[in-house]
């Protein structure tokens, strides 16, 4: 049997993503476990973290084993990522060295790496996580990079919880981008798309323009996956219209693809689409719509203090369900072979 990383959800079948809930669901009623009694996993963070990095270190803690959490550039040695590469330059060793060397100390390997927001097109190789796939001889978790995976399941895992059943077909789904100061991550947006539309439910992504589309790799995905599930896959601009009867409302802001590089220019249409904030007048447009965000949230800029503060918001529930179902997704790892 070949190594089996969790990179993207796309990779597993719904007959795996649903057992990993389940197991999920185990471990929130009862937290601990033995199922990494005797092992370790490396998180390294390319960039910062509150929740990644306490639920995982807390699962593997809750579940019998060790994590050594590294942020590479700072407390560990910078590493170089191309193949080939005359290293001349600031990094001190090469990730066909690092994953290796991992490998014989640790069962799993956590990564966490942000586009560099230059040049999509370099982003969307997703190279760091891939490296570390490719060269590492244990099975390595997507902690985000240019998707969120973890995020999902959690995310799923809460809207299973709040409708009571995990048959989340027919919902209507709406991914709202909202305005932020600096252009963010497209990661949770991308994976948001994913997970929604592989679940079956009828989803519309509300952007500010066109130019807000996701990468075209992600939104081929949500129609295939929509056209898979009979759920259905759209995009509009129009808040009132997209608003109109939802069943769930999931917010995030993110940067234009055409604009990589070139941030000043996206600036203005980003300020001028402020309104895109999810306050008590959009919901009540809704059908008693849930509200999450993956957080963190700038409070009053991305949602409103009475959105986040009402019974609708289930934000912390998914944030506490990223430590159950990274537990599941440690366990599943952990346990192959
Ligand atoms: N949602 C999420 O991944 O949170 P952190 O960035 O705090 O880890």
């Amino acid at each position: 049997m070949s190594l089996r990383h969790f990179l993207n959800t796309q990779d597993f079948s719904r007959a795996d993503l649903d057992a990993l809930l389940d197991q999920a669901a185990v471990f929130k009623r009862s937290k601990q476990g033995q199922q990494l009694a005797g092992k370790s996993i490396a998180l390294l963070f390319f960039n910062p973290s509150m929740r990644t990095r306490t639920s995982f270190e807390l699962g593997a803690h809750q579940l019998g084993g060790k994590a050594i959490v590294l942020s590479p550039g700072k407390d560990a040695w910078p590493i170089e990522f191309e193949i080939g590469s005359v290293m001349d330059g600031d990094a001190e060793e090469h990730i066909a060295e690092v994953a290796r060397v991992l490998s014989r100390y640790v069962d799993l390997i956590g990564v966490r790496a942000f586009p560099k927001f230059q040049d999509w097109q370099v982003d969307r190789q997703d190279t760091v996580l891939k490296a570390f796939a490719r060269f590492a001889t244990v099975p390595v978790i997507n902690m985000e990079t240019i998707t969120h995976p973890c995020q999902e399941m959690a995310h799923i895992m809460a809207l299973q919880e709040h409708f009571g059943t995990t048959d989340l077909r027919g919902k209507k789904y709406v991914l709202t981008w909202t305005y932020h100061p600096k252009p963010l991550n497209t990661a949770v947006a991308n994976s948001a798309l994913t997970i929604a539309t592989r679940f079956g439910m009828d989803v519309t992504l509300l952007c500010p323009t066109p130019e807000y589309a996701l990468d075209e790799r992600y939104m081929d995905i949500g129609h295939a996956n929509a056209e898979a599930t009979g759920g259905s896959f759209r995009m509009s601009h129009d808040v009132d219209e997209a608003y109109e009867g939802a069943h769930v409302v999931y917010a995030k802001s993110w940067g234009a693809i055409p604009y990589f590089g070139q941030w000043e220019k996206e600036k203005p249409i980003r300020e001028a689409h402020k309104h895109f904030m999810v306050d008590e007048a959009k919901m009540s447009r809704t059908d008693h719509a849930l509200f999450s965000h993956c957080l963190p949230l700038r409070r009053n800029v991305k949602a409103t203090d009475a959105v986040m503060d009402s019974p609708a918001c289930i934000a912390i529930d998914e944030a506490e369900n990223r430590l159950h179902v990274q537990k599941a997704i440690m366990a599943m790892l952990a346990g192959q072979g």
